[in-house]
């Protein structure tokens, strides 16, 4: 079983509104039929998301939000997640959209309906969530990011591998030369702050991956315009990327 995170930096356009990268999202589609494992497919906001957020200042922290953005939010996930599901139904892949609301309550992931997603995706399916406003309780709602939902599966499914695809080629020790760390131990990488960004961008990333690495899985950052590095991750074991190594005894 392979957890892919598809990152709203790289299947949106987060410097364009509203504006879908299309043949990146195809040409992802077109490397993920080529893993003969089952996977489970996991993708960000990016400039639907999380700019309805921006918009209506709501953020992962469970508050009353203006009920009209989380209306907006929650449409705007839908309309991007359509784009995703055409695109992996165009190349004979075959989805199973599973809207956050289905495996969790409040914060709260329920283990049973997540294990059933991978009954899914061993039947041939590809389960396909998304980050999204959630409804938490006493009129309070939430931004759940995607990266937050890969944590969640990964500590009940107990995944071989997590991939999360950048518009990066993965963690760099220095931004000005992009030196990739290609394998994450103590390293602070160097990490760019982007205001879109209402779940914490990378450093909520970063952190998510060292929670996955820490239940002992593997968690690898990875180009997504790159998307047969993702094919070689899985089937050759050649990170061409950051990996975090999963640490058993942690
Ligand atoms: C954000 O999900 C979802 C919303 C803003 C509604 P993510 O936090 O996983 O999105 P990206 O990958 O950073 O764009």
């Amino acid at each position: 079983m392979i957890l892919i995170k598809l990152g709203g930096s790289i299947i949106t356009n987060k410097e364009k509104p509203l504006s879908a990268r299309r043949k990146t999202i195809d040409s992802l589609s077109k490397s993920l039929k080529k893993i003969k494992e089952p996977i489970i497919i996991v993708h960000g906001g990016g400039s639907y998301g999380h700019y309805w957020s921006v918009k209506y200042d709501m953020h992962t922290k469970e508050k009353k939000y203006e009920i009209r953005g989380v209306a907006i939010v929650k449409n705007s996930m839908i309309e991007l997640n359509k784009l995703v599901l055409d695109s992996l139904l165009k190349n004979r892949l075959n989805p199973y959209c599973l809207p956050p609301t289905d495996f969790m309550s409040g914060n709260k992931p329920i283990p049973k309906k997540i294990k059933e997603i991978e009954k899914i995706a061993k039947s041939g399916l590809i389960p396909v969530t998304y980050g999204d406003a959630l409804w938490y309780g006493q009129k309070k709602t939430y931004i759940l990011s995607g990266d937050k939902i890969m944590s969640h599966l990964a500590k009940i499914l107990k995944p071989r591998l997590c991939i999360f695809a950048l518009n990066e080629d993965g963690l760099y020790s220095d931004l000005k030369s992009k030196k990739i760390i290609y394998e994450l131990k103590d390293e602070n990488p160097s990490i760019a702050e982007n205001k879109m960004d209402v779940t914490g961008g990378m450093t909520r990333k970063v952190e998510e991956a060292s929670k996955i690495s820490k239940m002992g899985i593997n968690v690898f950052f990875v180009n997504g315009n790159k998307p047969e590095r993702i094919v070689k991750a899985v089937k050759n074991r050649k990170f061409e990327g950051t990996l975090f190594r999963g640490q058993r005894n942690a």
